[in-house]
C-alpha cells in the first residue's frame, strides 16, 4: 500500500522582493515512490523543494508529513531535516569541507552519533555513490559529476526517508547520467522515497512512478508519466515529448503494436527490444 509521506496543501510563497513563486500549490508524494518534477525555468520547482525540508516556510497553506502539519520549531525542523535530505542543484553551494570524507561526515557527526556509527554511515554512503576510492581527495580537485555524487553521499549518510534532488542530471555527460540513474535505482530499491526535478522527459518517462508538471508556481498536471507526459497541454508547456513514447505512438498509428503484456516500452533499450521482437514475429511464417 502506498501512503502519503509528504504533501503540500494550497501552498503559496512570496519571496521578500515580492515574487510570487508558489501559488496554491498542492501535491502528494507517496512513501517509497519515485517522483519526477518537471516545468520550465521559473515554474517553482526549486522553491517547492526548499519547502520540503523546511528551508522556506509557506506564506499561505501548509505542508504535511504523513498526516501531520510540519512543526517549524527548532526541534521540529531538526526532525524534518533528518527525514528529508535535499541535494542542491549546484554542488558548490553544498560542499564546504576540505576532503570528501570530511564533507560526508559533517551531517551525521551533528546528529550526535558515535564515531563508529558515523564512520560506518560515511563508508556506506560513499560506496552507494561509487566514491569510496576518492574518499581522501580534496573536494576542490573533483570533477563536477564527482562533486554531485559527494553531495548525494552527504545526504545519504543522514539516512533520510526522502531524498530530494534538484536537477541532478544537469551538467552530467551521458555515461554519468546512466550511472546516476543506477544510483537512484539502488536507493529506490532500498525503500527510499525519491523526488527529482529534471528537464529530461525521457528520464522522467522511463524512471518515475509519478510525474508532476509545475507552471507558474502551481501544478499543471500530476499522475503516471505515461498519462501526464502525453497530455497535449503538458507537451505544449514543456515544449517536448518523451521520445520513446512518441515513437511507440507513431508506430501504433501505422498498425505496429509494441505492447508486451499490455506494457509499452519505457526506455530506449526496451523500445529497441520491442521493435526487434516485433520484426522477428513479422518474419516468422
Ligand atoms: N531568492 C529569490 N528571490 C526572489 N525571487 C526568486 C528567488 N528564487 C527564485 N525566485 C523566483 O521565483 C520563481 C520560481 O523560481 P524557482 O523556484 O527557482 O523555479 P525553477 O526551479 O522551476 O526554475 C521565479 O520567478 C524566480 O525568478
Ligand atoms: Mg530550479
Amino acid at each position: 500500500m502506498t501512503a502519503a509521506i509528504l504533501s503540500l496543501a494550497d501552498v503559496s510563497y512570496r519571496y521578500p522582493d515580492g515574487t510570487q513563486a508558489l501559488n496554491n500549490c498542492s501535491l502528494t508524494i507517496n512513501r517509497g515512490t519515485r517522483t519526477a518534477v518537471l516545468g520550465a525555468n521559473g515554474a517553482g520547482k526549486t522553491t517547492m523543494f526548499l519547502h520540503l525540508n523546511g528551508i522556506l516556510h509557506p506564506s499561505a497553506g501548509h505542508l504535511l508529513w504523513e498526516a501531520t502539519p510540519l512543526d517549524y520549531s527548532r526541534s521540529g525542523l531538526r526532525t524534518l531535516r533528518s527525514r528529508v535530505g535535499l541535494v542542491f542543484q549546484n554542488p558548490d553551494s553544498q560542499l564546504f569541507s576540505a576532503s570528501v570524507r570530511e564533507d560526508v561526515s559533517f551531517g551525521p557527526m551533528n546528529l550526535g552519533l558515535t564515531d563508529k556509527i558515523v564512520r560506518e554511515r560515511v563508508e556506506e554512503a560513499l560506496h552507494a555513490v561509487g566514491m569510496t576510492e576518492s574518499a581522501d581527495k580534496p573536494v576542490h580537485n573533483l570533477s563536477y559529476g564527482q562533486k554531485k555524487r559527494v553531495c548525494i553521499a552527504g545526504v545519504l549518510a543522514m539516512q533520510p526517508e526522502v531524498v530530494v534532488l534538484d536537477e541532478p542530471m544537469a551538467g552530467l555527460d551521458a555515461t554519468m547520467q546512466e550511472e546516476f540513474t543506477a544510483v537512484l535505482e539502488r536507493l529506490h530499491g532500498a525503500g527510499m522515497t525519491i523526488v527529482v526535478a529534471t528537464h529530461d522527459l525521457d528520464f522522467a518517462y522511463g524512471w518515475a512512478d509519478q510525474a508532476i508538471v509545475m507552471r507558474s508556481g502551481g501544478v499543471l498536471a500530476c499522475g503516471s508519466p505515461a498519462e501526464v507526459l502525453m497530455q497535449r497541454d503538458v507537451q505544449d508547456e514543456l515544449g517536448a515529448v518523451p521520445l520513446v513514447a512518441e515513437i511507440s505512438r507513431q508506430l501504433s498509428l501505422i498498425g505496429i503494436d509494441l505492447r508486451d503484456n499490455g506494457y509499452l516500452p519505457r526506455s530506449k533499450s526496451e523500445l529497441l527490444k520491442a521493435i526487434s521482437s516485433h520484426t522477428r514475429q513479422e518474419n516468422t511464417p
